[in-house]
């Protein structure tokens, strides 16, 4: 694998040398102790398997799922659109996550080179070569993203150590009344709400978290005094004249009723929450994504015993997630998305964003890959990198001794993850 940590390294110590008070230069320029405590940390780094707590499918080559070809792999969302196909090509991650791609697959770094590679080589081979370059022990997939020729999560655990499941709820209810259509049955607040409550009971000691995307749903602010006959009317809204596939985004009441439902099966099977915060695609209202609106659920007794992760670092909200989690011991963090889709000034101050008053104990890895095996590769590389310079910042700050720093890489790139989800397997190691 080639890591550019070396470089970075390497341009830290140089870009010190042009700040202007000399007395700084003297005193940030690394000595060669330094230097070789700091190679400890990039060994550790470069070479941990990791575990991945958040990602999706990747999906057949001719899925119908894959508009733009492979740049669409540095556009967000699962369904790019045309425009944003188009423009992806002049971004600063498409630039770097390109030469990184073809670095990997050996052909010219030109998006024609990497496409007629990916076509030669076949969805299994080029599966296996980015997984096995990632280094990623575990991966939990979120397999509730309607795409067509989607893999199973058994057909990863071909490339991959271990693959657990994570529960996208809001796609639950929505399968349920789905069924409902086909079965003809008519559902009451009360049928439904038992059938969905069971249907997560018989899968819980399965699933390694439950999953909301309540945020793409209106919003992260929780009605928690949302009423039954609410929710009822809300559910005979969905349904009038209802056909497949059926979204129930538009219906907040019944979003929220069954919110508070899944939270109430998360607290009595002890199952994290991941919770989809800040950036996405169009169909988010990024004003309403903001962790901050998660308050009314925070500060309610019933649920201070859940756990939740707010996912993709929240971006662009990473500071206000730092702070949620410094003062909510139920609130977790995830930086997957935020890395590798940024530019490299966004990923890095992200991290470092969400450190700024946030436990080391509660950051974690994931890639959010999803549709191309790329995604995998280059949410690891990049997570390795940032991970590396955000930590020998930290180091040379004097905040870290090399020994903290080393363990917090740990902690990061893979074994809050295993704490946080119960991951317990002969199939991984714990670095
Ligand atoms: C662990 O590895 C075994 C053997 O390769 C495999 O059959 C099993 O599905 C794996 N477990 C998980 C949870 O991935
Ligand atoms: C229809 O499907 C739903 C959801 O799977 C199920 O709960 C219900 O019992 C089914 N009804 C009939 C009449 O089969
Ligand atoms: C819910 O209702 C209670 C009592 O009626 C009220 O004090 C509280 O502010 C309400 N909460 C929300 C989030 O509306
Ligand atoms: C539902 O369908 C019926 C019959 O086609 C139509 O008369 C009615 O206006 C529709 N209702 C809504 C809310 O679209």
């Amino acid at each position: 694998m080639h890591f550019s940590l070396q470089l970075t390294m390497l341009f830290a110590v140089s870009t010190l040398a042009i700040l202007p008070n000399p007395t700084a230069i003297e005193a940030l320029k690394l000595t060669q102790e330094e230097g070789m405590e700091l190679s400890e940390l990039r060994e550790t780094v470069e070479e941990i398997e990791m575990v991945d707590g958040h990602c999706h499918n990747l999906v057949e080559f001719d899925s119908n799922s894959i508009t733009g070809g492979f740049v669409q792999a540095f556009t967000v969302g699962a369904f790019a659109d045309a425009d944003a196909i188009a423009f992806a090509q002049t971004s600063l991650s498409f630039k770097k996550g390109l030469r990184d791609v073809a670095e990997l697959y050996g052909t010219e770094v030109s998006l024609q080179g990497v496409e007629e590679y990916r076509r030669v080589s076949g969805l299994q081979s080029i599966t296996s070569t980015c997984l096995k370059a990632a280094k990623i022990s575990a991966i939990l997939i979120d397999d509730g993203i309607q795409m067509d020729k989607k893999n199973e999560i058994e057909w990863h655990k071909n490339f991959i150590p271990f693959a657990g499941r994570i529960l996208r709820t809001e796609r639950v209810a929505e399968q349920i009344l789905e069924q409902g259509l086909s079965n003809g049955s008519s559902w009451t607040i009360d049928s439904f709400t038992e059938a969905y409550v069971s249907k997560l009971r018989s899968v819980a000691k399965e699933i390694y978290a439950l999953k909301s995307i309540v945020a793409y749903y209106g919003g992260l602010e929780i009605n928690l005094n949302v009423t039954k006959t609410e929710a009822e009317e809300s559910l005979r809204q969905v349904l009038i004249n209802a056909t497949k596939p059926i979204y129930i985004l538009h219906h907040r009441n019944l979003v929220d009723y069954l919110f508070l439902q899944s939270l109430e099966i998360a607290l009595s099977y002890d199952l994290p929450m991941q919770i989809h915060t800040g950036f996405g695609d169009r169909l988010l209202d990024l004003r309403k994504s903001n962790p901050l609106h998660f308050r009314s659920v925070l500060e309610d007794q019933r649920y201070s015993k859940c756990r939740f992760v707010f996912l993709h670092a929240s971006h662009p909200f990473s500071k206000e997630a730092s702070y949620l989690a410094s003062v909510y011991s139920q609130v977790y963090l995830d930086f997957g998305l935020a890395i590798p889709k940024l530019s490299m000034h966004g990923m890095i101050s992200a991290v470092k964003d969400l450190l700024t008053l946030a436990p080391i104990h509660k950051v974690m890895f994931s890639t959010d890959a999803y549709t191309f095996p790329e995604t995998f590769y280059l949410g690891a590389k990049n997570s390795r990198e940032v991970v590396f310079s955000v930590l020998r910042d930290a180091y040379i700050d004097g905040e870290l001794l090399i020994s903290e720093a080393v363990e917090a890489a740990k902690d990061i790139l893979a074994r809050n993850a295993i704490r946080f989800y119960k991951i317990s397997s002969s199939n991984i190691t714990v670095p």
